[in-house]
């Protein structure tokens, strides 16, 4: 059975590179109109054009009237745009990029399309900007992918302070509810839809130097059953849970770890974004249409192997 998302409009998250980029890709070549989103208006340019879009006219233009929309305009105490900061939100100005002077392509909507919309997962203003503005474009949202997230601290947990605790809330887990939210109000709730939340192993498996980044990861899988309770019928909500993946975030215990953690894997080998990516279009298509509230584990057997304890 070949899966084709034919006709729908997918949003990823985090879509500049690694996991989300894949899931991009692979939407995209299923068939999906794809928005990509994440903090920086460069990568996503770039981003846009490897999935064959045309680097500037796929700067997806703020909706008429959207608040927070896509003019670098900060609501009060919505944070300093700082694109390319850890700290930075993204939203861009029209001088950086995206925004309202880039006309719409004839053709749109209508035939499928890649298009790109700077905001930041953990504001969100931003999040019912750039929903407000795929809705303006495609008429309606049909697969939302929660895949942006961050660790902004490295160690055990009784050294993590509370600003850092906070944003990594902030983003990983308010974020996804954020997102939902607007999905939801400015679409599924009418057309319904399909919400796909990244979680990971060590959201159900405690690892080190990742603790707090762990325990949003396990809220993630929470929430996605509150949320599959929640908004069944119309909406169906799963989440993955990857084991390490050859990307970016990953790449120190890549660099350092990969070969031995992939020797003791039961699939003998780590992962690439693609294998994320291939379950998401399942998750995310109608062969999945009896799934909701699950997280499927992509690990390569990860959480198989024998316990530590034992
Ligand atoms: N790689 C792994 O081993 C692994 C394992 C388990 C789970 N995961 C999960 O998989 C997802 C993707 O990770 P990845 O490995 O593909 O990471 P990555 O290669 O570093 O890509 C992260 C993406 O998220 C964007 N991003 C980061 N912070 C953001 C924010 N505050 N708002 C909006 N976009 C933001 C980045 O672009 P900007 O910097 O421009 O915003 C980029 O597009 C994450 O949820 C991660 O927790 C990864």
């Amino acid at each position: 059975m070949e899966i084709r998302l034919d006709g729908k409009v997918a949003l990823v998250t985090g879509a500049s590179r690694g996991i989300g980029l894949a899931i991009a890709a692979r939407m995209a070549e299923a068939g999906a109109s794809v928005v990509l989103t994440a903090r920086k208006p460069d990568e996503l340019r770039q981003a846009a054009a490897s999935l064959g879009a045309d680097p500037e006219s796929a700067a997806l233009p703020a909706a008429p009237g959207a608040s927070g929309s896509n003019t670098g305009e900060r609501p009060p105490g919505g944070g300093t745009p700082a694109p390319g900061g850890e700290a930075g939100h993204g939203a861009p100005s029209r001088e950086s990029g995206a925004g309202g002077a880039v006309p719409v392509p004839p053709g749109v909507p209508g035939g499928p399309a890649v298009v790109w919309f700077a905001a930041n997962a953990g504001e969100p203003d931003q999040a019912e900007a750039c929903v407000a503005a795929t809705v303006a474009r495609f008429g309606r949202l049909d697969v939302l992918v929660n895949n942006a997230a961050t660790n902004p601290h490295y160690g055990p947990l009784m050294g993590i302070d509370p600003g850092r605790a906070a944003k990594t809330v902030q983003v990983n887990q308010y974020g996804v509810l954020a997102w939902t939210q607007a999905a939801w109000q400015a679409s599924m709730a009418e057309h319904g839809g399909v919400v796909l939340n990244i979680s990971s192993v060590g959201g159900l498996s405690p690892e080190p130097g990742m603790g707090w980044y762990g325990v949003t990861k396990a809220a993630v899988v929470h929430l996605t059953r509150q949320l599959a309770a929640e908004l069944g019928p119309m909406v169906r909500v799963n989440a993955i849970a990857p084991g390490l993946v050859r990307t970016a975030f990953a790449r120190v215990l890549v660099d350092d770890h990969g070969d031995r953690v992939a020797a003791h894997l039961p699939l003998r080998r780590i992962g690439e974004p693609d294998d994320v990516a291939t379950a998401a279009l399942f998750l995310a298509s109608d062969a999945a249409s009896w799934i909701t509230g699950a997280t499927l584990v992509v690990d390569g057997g990860a959480l198989s192997t024998p316990s530590g304890g034992v």
